[in-house]
C-alpha cells in the first residue's frame, strides 16, 4: 500500500543494537515484493538507504561509513551522502533510494514507496 508506515522496531532496541554496528540489513516485504534496506545510525539520527549500489548493484552491507556521513560501497569505492542518498564520487553517478524514517509512540516507522 502506498505511503504506508511500517514498523521497524522500539527506539530502545534498535539503540541498544546501535551501540555495537554502526548499520543493520533489513528485509522488509511489501505488496509482494521485498526491499532490502540498510539503516544506519550517525550522529544520533537513523537514516534509510537502499541496499544496493547504483553503480554495479553491489550490496551495501559491509559499507564504511566515512566522516559519519558518507557510505563507501566495498565493490568499488564510490561515495553516498547518507542524508540525501546522493552520489557524491565515482565510479557512481546515480543516487541509492534514501527512504522516509519516523518515530512515534517510541517506535520506528519506514515508507517504502
Ligand atoms: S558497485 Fe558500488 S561502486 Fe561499483
Amino acid at each position: 500500500m502506498r505511503n504506508e508506515w511500517i514498523k521497524i522496531a522500539s527506539l530502545d532496541e534498535l539503540n541498544t543494537y546501535f551501540q555495537e554496528t554502526p548499520s543493520l540489513v533489513l528485509d522488509i516485504e511489501q505488496d509482494g515484493s521485498t526491499f532490502s534496506v540498510l539503516l544506519i545510525k550517525a550522529d544520533g539520527e537513523f537514516h534509510a538507504l537502499e541496499n544496493r549500489c547504483s553503480h554495479d548493484n553491489a550490496g551495501m552491507e559491509t559499507a564504511k561509513l566515512l566522516d559519519g556521513r558518507f557510505l563507501q560501497c566495498p565493490r568499488h569505492g564510490a561515495k553516498f551522502d547518507i542524508h540525501s542518498g546522493n552520489a557524491v564520487s565515482m565510479p557512481a553517478k546515480a543516487p541509492i533510494k534514501k527512504y522516509p524514517l519516523k518515530e512515534e509512540d517510541a517506535l520506528l516507522f519506514i515508507q517504502l514507496n
